[in-house]
């Protein structure tokens, strides 16, 4: 039996644009997703997972197998897509097809929040099951075959963000094909959670689409890679004013594309309102989370107080990626 974990992320800056190739800064937290992978002497795969913020689900499956849900469909099928490809990726990496396993996954990312809890499921879900296999692969392979996951799940709509920042830890730089670590200050994020998930394909589908119609939707997908560029420097500066100020301009960006939602806007004033010096949506947005910069109590207080916020808590920078448990 093997348990590895990795963490979830949040995006200081450049969800969506980072689709088209423009530059992002995502930073793991210190909540991570733990999957514990067990051999079965059969070609069978059983998933139970205990806590996706959602209700428990067992599911099995594979030849004959029997299914035993009680959380939506949608959800459970999103889950297990994730889950399926990723021991694919063990079998081919372990060149085992036929490895049967008993897989567990507790994570204390919420799903579909834009926490990178599929990619943190995903890391260490291939992390567990090869190790599992006796193969123990480096982490900017399991980066790569995370990320293979993820585009073939998300219907060839993905970046190597989420995937690369689970893996590695700490802050990164992702642009196209070209992911590295880079230097970060403390960030004193707050996460703003409004108990609901955005559907990832659909929404960077609906960026897609946008994108395609007008030309000033190609503008906002570039400007938010300018916004990233110019973060980048500021970043290095540890300058957290005019990281929160980027941080506001980035988030106008995403709701202009369509990816906000009601509860998103509210969380993202009341934090403003309580004195971050910056906030807006993470991840693809939709629902989910919100992320404030702010050192004091003051957002995360209010946003304890905000309608529609189910959950508020502090995040810290957590500098180590996937790791055996
Ligand atoms: C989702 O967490 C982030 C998006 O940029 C999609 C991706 O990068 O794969 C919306």
């Amino acid at each position: 039996m093997t348990t590895s974990s990795a963490p979830g992320k949040v995006y200081l800056f450049g969800e969506h644009a980072v689709v088209y190739g423009e530059p992002a800064v995502p930073c793991a937290i210190g909540r991570r997703a733990r999957v514990t992978v067990e051999a079965r002497d059969d070609a069978r795969l059983r998933v139970d997972s205990k806590d996706l913020t959602l209700d428990g689900f067992t599911v099995t499956y594979g030849e004959a197998a029997g299914t035993e849900v009680n959380v939506p469909q949608s959800l459970v099928e999103a889950a297990t897509g994730y889950v399926d490809e990723a021991v694919a990726q063990a079998r081919d990496a372990a060149d085992a097809p036929d490895a049967g396993f008993n897989v567990t996954i507790e994570s204390e990312i919420p799903l579909g929040a834009g926490l990178g809890s599929s990619a943190a499921v995903v890391v260490a879900g291939i992390d567990a099951a090869t190790r599992e296999l006796g193969v123990e692969l480096p982490p900017e392979e399991l980066a790569d075959r995370a990320y293979q996951v993820e585009r073939d799940v998300q219907d060839g709509q993905a970046s190597r963000a989420d995937t690369f920042c689970s893996a590695m830890g700490g802050a990164v730089r992702v642009e196209g094909d070209d992911c590295r670590r880079i230097e970060a200050p403390e960030l004193p994020f707050v996460v703003g959670y409004d108990g609901g998930a955005g559907d990832t394909g659909k929404l960077v589908a609906g960026v897609r689409e946008i994108r395609e119609q007008y030309g000033f939707a190609a503008d906002t997908v570039e400007a938010i890679g300018d916004i990233v560029r110019h973060g980048e420097r500021i970043l290095a500066k540890g300058d957290l004013d005019e990281l929160g100020r980027l941080m506001n301009f980035n988030h106008g960006l995403l709701s202009a594309l369509g990816v906000s939602s009601r509860s998103l806007d509210t969380m993202v004033w009341a934090a403003r309102d309580a004195g971050a010096r910056g906030a807006k949506l993470t991840g693809a947005g939709g629902g989910g989370c919100i992320v404030a910069l702010d050192e004091s109590d003051g957002a995360r207080t209010a946003l304890d107080y905000t309608p529609g916020c189910e959950q508020a808590f502090r995040a810290e920078l957590d500098t180590e990626g996937v790791r055996v448990e």
